[in-house]
């Protein structure tokens, strides 16, 4: 297994001089690609030597234990942070060097649900929906409106436009701030542990609601949980982040890691499972 991701990296390595030198052909399944990125939190560089892409429509499970780098790799895909070294490429534009109205292009195709990800407390579900619509379009209210009733019934939240978000249970924020995620119609999603805090019932739902967005939308989801139940029901491939070797050390699909990944990996995907 470590060999087969020392031979996607080198794959990775070539296609990157490649494409430095213009002679690239971009991999075509490719939305992102993330080349030889490390990653800082603070002075400490949490994660480096990070290779993989983000496939069109794919479920990308990111997972590791607490504290080796998900949430501060995510920062670094939406273009929050700059990388110490490496690139984020979207559809073959660096998401951290261009001018801002480059970025900002960039960074409207895709939708961000972060960890402590909060609703506006003084907005109505609606508007909090409507908000990335009047910062980033020029639709006109009615639209906006007609917009955010439709992400919300997508999200099981029908009629819920005008409640506050301290009338909803924690599930129903959850699914609201996944509706605000959709606000723009984006090809790809970033969820920092949406489960998080949620009964297994209510997280089995968020699940089967981001597989339904993949399915009928199209949409590409990478998804950051240390969840299992979670991993195995969502994840086309699944992406660990070692917390001592400061890198991956595996990617692919779950199942294929738990019968044959690296050790530490198939000890984190067996968490919970009785001997
Ligand atoms: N602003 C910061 N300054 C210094 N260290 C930080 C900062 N933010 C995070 N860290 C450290 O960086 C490491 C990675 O943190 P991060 O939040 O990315 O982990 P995580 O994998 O998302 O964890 P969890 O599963 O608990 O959410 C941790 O050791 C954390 O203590
Ligand atoms: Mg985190």
């Amino acid at each position: 297994m470590a060999g087969a991701i020392d031979e996607q990296r080198e794959r990775y390595d070539e296609a990157a001089r490649a494409a430095r030198d213009g002679t690239a052909s971009a991999d075509p399944a490719a939305l992102v690609e993330v080349r030889g990125l490390a990653v800082a939190a603070g002075n400490l560089i949490v994660q480096s030597g990070l290779t993989f892409d983000i496939r069109h429509g794919e479920v990308l499970v990111v997972m590791g234990p607490s504290g080796c780098g998900k949430s501060t790799l995510l920062r670094h895909l939406v273009g929050l942070e700059r990388p110490v070294a490496g690139q984020v490429l979207l559809a073959g534009h660096d998401l951290h060097h261009g001018d801002a109205d480059e970025l900002a292009a960039l960074r409207r195709r895709f939708g961000v649900m972060f960890q402590a990800g909060a609703l506006w407390s003084s907005m109505s579900l609606g508007e909090n929906v409507m908000f990335p619509m009047r910062l980033f379009t020029r639709l006109p209210a009615a639209e906006r409106r007609r917009r955010a009733r439709f992400k919300l019934a997508l999200v099981g939240l029908d009629g819920g436009f005008d409640l506050m978000p301290a009338q909803l249970s924690g599930g129903m924020r959850k699914r609201a701030g996944l509706a605000r995620a959709l606000a723009l119609d984006p090809e790809l999603l970033y969820l920092d542990e949406p489960g998080s805090g949620l009964d297994p019932l209510n997280a089995a739902r968020l699940d089967e609601l981001i597989l339904n967005l993949r399915h009928h939308l199209g949409t590409a989801v990478v998804l950051v949980t240390h969840e299992n139940a979670s991993i195995f029901a969502v994840a086309d491939r699944a992406l660990f982040l070692d917390p001592l070797a400061h890198t991956m050390t595996a990617l692919g699909p779950p199942r294929d890691l738990l019968a044959d990944g690296p050790a530490e990996v198939r000890a984190f995907l067996q968490r919970g499972v009785a001997a």
